[in-house]
């Protein structure tokens, strides 16, 4: 770094910014204080249970619902023949879909099956059980045709699409000549990976409790990782204002991407309660949720690379085929990290899409990261064993210095200090480097290490600050907490922003009444939602600044602003501390009870608004938008193969980040344990399975879809490298949510293979696959 980052001076003085707070939700969540969406105990509340399809393509040819409608307590049943027609629906005929609605079709607007597991009737009724009895009382007359499973299928129609994810990104890339330079390459290798479907599986499923207060207005606790993103497809749907909707989220059991957009049950359950009058709540089972809130589709990637003899990088390509739902272009966008982890000068991509009867895939956690570097970290473990380089090595061969997709210098990164600091905490050095050779007994001992990188994405929100006399702070932001600890580290940063002890601060979060913040999703929250906290504590410093030097009474008064600090809730002149007063007084002597502030968060704005920019000296105040902002780091596996059952178990684990500055070492530490643990369920266990005859899954509940459990995870090293960027945001903070498993199933199946020999492409890694 060639000057001193501006932004050390204006965010909070060391206080207890990243400290290992424990969560100050924590003892709510335990005593069963903490309330999440399907727990609130609403008058007249009712239940909706959902009925779903059995056949995956065809149409209901009838639906008879007398019986059920017999039954006790039940009020209203929606299916396709009585759905009050919404404003938008995302199947509209000018094709744009609501903000926020994930898929381009919603069920029961019309007799048409798409996939299993489709809504085609949501039953009311008194109780949840009554609801549940009445709804396997529906019959279905289905009209069923032979659908399509996956783009494995021969009759899958296959296509290249000009966008994927439904516009985001481009379904081809090509920079420079790849396939003149793979041609001119002394060491070429093309490998072929695949990845089973994933679902994210949030300890507490989808949930919805809508409650219309009036014909034209409507409060929904919705279990979502974004209360705007919500509310602004539920307007849309509704036809009604924004502020109009009312999403509220105070709490949330998880959601790795599956909570980040409006689903069809939402939708459908805020409908329900305007026509039963009631306030109606929907909880998705387990096995409804595997087809209600996406998943992480089947694809297969080939990889091709150039290099030379001395494991440079010359030239990638790679290529993606995935499964995609009837109406969208949905597929992750897994080239992005393979265009910018290494140097190489030429570099291509292209992605294809298979048609098939399955509902719309989604983001999930590290959405495109996860996969692309299982094959870009397989392949550059590959080509370090065929040169006979050691992997860390191979890897600094290739560093790269600039983000070689853009040209752009990063804004910061300490890949080097990650790789050098996990080989130390690891072991590293002690690693044979002969591949199947290392035992302890009986069992095969293998080390694999992989690089990981996840983007610091674009994102702005805005948050209020309002500080009282008596020396409390209200802070308020409409984010959410996956339960990964927003609520904590929102009240550090507010507590040293204001000078205040953290049990002097409320932070108030989830709720659309709150100034607007974005969705907990693309590791965004930390950075965005922080940045906004201090930069409103910065706004009410001013007003209090200008007060002060206003006041005849303060030892400030005709001080000029710019020489004013805050400094423990004290306001003083920078160069002499002793001139200055308390905020408390100077509140009391003005008779003002409180004083509100806020400020606005934004990616690449580390020297952009308010006193940030004021300390930004001129000449850097433009460069962040000419920086590629990225986390990185390294993740070391140890694993031990039984030889005889193929089982392979992971006995040591060791990530290094560098991911700017960590807000609180103790969650985020879990943040990176939560995501490596993700990354090895997707190595080892994780598959839904879908019949390639019916379309159905047939693991979909988890007792047959295997996650990790204490027993398959070792004691983990977690580090950060401290990190200073001056350029992504006020704060300085990149987020972790989705960088923790990136590299993962790499980093195992490189241990795999070094243990065995056997080099596993195929997610995941399950015994058979060993053997
Ligand atoms: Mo994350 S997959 O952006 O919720």
């Amino acid at each position: 770094m060639d000057h001193e980052p501006a932004f050390f001076e204006t965010s909070p003085k060391p206080g207890v910014v990243g400290m290992p707070l424990n969560r100050v939700d924590g003892r709510d969540k335990v005593m069963g204080k903490a309330k999440y969406s399907a727990e609130y105990p609403l008058p007249g509340l009712v239940y909706g249970v959902l009925k779903t399809s059995a056949i995956a393509k065809g149409r209901v040819q009838s639906i008879d619902t007398s019986l059920a409608m017999k039954e006790p307590g039940v009020l209203q049943i929606l299916t396709h023949l009585n759905l009050p027609k919404l404003a938008k629906t995302p199947n509209d005929p000018e094709g744009k879909k609501a903000i926020g609605a994930p898929m381009g079709f919603l069920p029961l607007t019309s007799d048409v099956i798409y996939y299993a597991g489709q809504p085609v009737a949501l039953v009311v009724a008194d109780t949840f059980e009554r609801a549940t009895q009445a709804a396997a009382l529906i019959r279905v007359n289905y009209a069923a045709e032979a659908p399509i499973a996956a783009y494995t299928d021969k009759r899958a129609q296959i296509f290249n699409p000009e966008k994927i994810q439904d516009g985001k990104a481009d379904g081809y890339t090509r920079r420079g000549d790849a396939r003149a330079a793979l041609a001119g390459a002394p060491i070429k290798m093309t490998a072929v990976y695949t990845h089973a479907i994933n679902h994210h599986n949030p300890m507490e499923p989808g949930a919805t409790t809508a409650i219309w207060e009036a014909p034209d207005r409507v409060t929904v606790y919705e279990s979502t990782q974004g209360v705007t993103r919500t509310q602004k497809a539920l307007s849309a749907y509704l036809g009604l204002p924004q502020d109009q909707v009312r999403v509220i989220t105070k709490f949330l059991g998880g959601g790795f991407g599956c909570k980040g957009s409006c689903w069809p049950h939402t939708v459908l359950t805020v409908q329900a309660a305007k026509m039963v009058g009631r306030p109606v709540k929907l909880v998705l089972t387990r096995p409804q949720q595997f087809t209600s809130m996406g998943h992480r589709e089947d694809q297969t990637q080939t990889l091709t690379l150039g290099a030379s003899k001395e494991g440079k990088l010359l030239a990638l390509i790679h290529e993606k085929t995935s499964t995609t739902s009837p109406w969208d272009n949905y597929a992750e966008a897994n080239s992005k990290i393979i265009n910018l982890l290494y140097e190489c000068p030429t570099f291509e991509s292209h992605y294809e899409l298979g048609r098939a009867n399955v509902m719309t895939s989604t983001f999930t956690r590290a959405p495109g990261e996860a996969p692309g570097s299982f094959a870009i970290e397989s392949s550059m473990d590959d080509l370090a064993y065929q040169l006979g380089i050691d992997p860390i090595e191979i890897r600094l061969r290739n560093y790269a210095e600039k983000d070689p997709s853009t040209g752009q210098p990063w804004s910061s990164k300490s890949l080097r200090q990650c790789y050098a600091r996990g080989a130390e905490l690891f072991g590293w050095s002690k690693r044979n480097p002969k591949a199947g050779v290392t035992k302890n007994g009986r069992l095969l001992v293998g080390y694999g290490m992989a690089t990981a990188s996840y983007p610091v994405h674009n994102s702005q929100g805005t948050a209020r600050v309002r500080l009282y006399a008596d020396g409390h702070a209200v802070v308020q932001a409409g984010a959410t907490d996956l339960g990964t600890g927003t609520y904590t580290v929102m009240t550090q940063v507010a507590a040293d922003s204001l000078g205040l002890a953290p049990d002097k601060i409320r932070f108030e979060l989830g709720d659309t009444k709150l100034p607007t913040a974005p969705n907990s999703g693309g590791s965004v929250a930390a950075g965005t939602v922080s940045s906004s906290v201090y930069m409103a504590a910065q706004d009410v410093w001013e007003r209090l600044t200008k007060m002060a030097i206003k006041d005849p009474k303060s030892p400030l008064f005709k001080a000029k602003a710019e020489d004013v600090a805050m400094e423990n809730g004290r306001l003083q002149l920078k160069k002499d501390a002793s001139k200055g007063e308390d905020f408390k007084a100077l509140m009391k002597r003005a008779g003002i009870d409180d004083i509100e502030g806020s400020g606005q968060g934004k990616y690449g704005s580390g020297y952009e608004a308010g006193q940030s920019a004021a300390n930004a000296s001129d000449a850097h105040k433009d460069e962040a938008g000419k920086h590629s902002m990225h986390s990185f780091g390294a993740h070391f596996c140890e694993v031990q193969v039984d030889p005889d059952l193929g089982t392979v178990r992971v006995t040591r684990w060791v990530s290094v980040h560098g991911a700017g500055r960590i807000l609180n070492a103790k969650t985020a530490r879990s943040q990176i344990i939560g995501g490596s643990i993700f990354g090895i369920g997707a190595a080892l266990m994780e598959a839904t399975a879908r019949d390639p005859h019916y379309a159905r899954y047939t693991n979909a509940d988890l007792g047959d879809y295997h996650i990790p459990v204490n027993a398959d995870i070792p004691d983990m090293t977690v580090e950060f490298i401290d990190e200073h960027d001056p350029y992504i945001n006020a704060m300085g903070v990149k987020g972790i949510g989705e960088i923790s498993m990136v590299g993962v199933s790499a980093a195992v199946a490189n241990a795999v293979f070094h243990a065995t020999g056997k080099r596993v492409r195929d997610l995941p890694i399950t015994p058979d696959k060993i053997l």
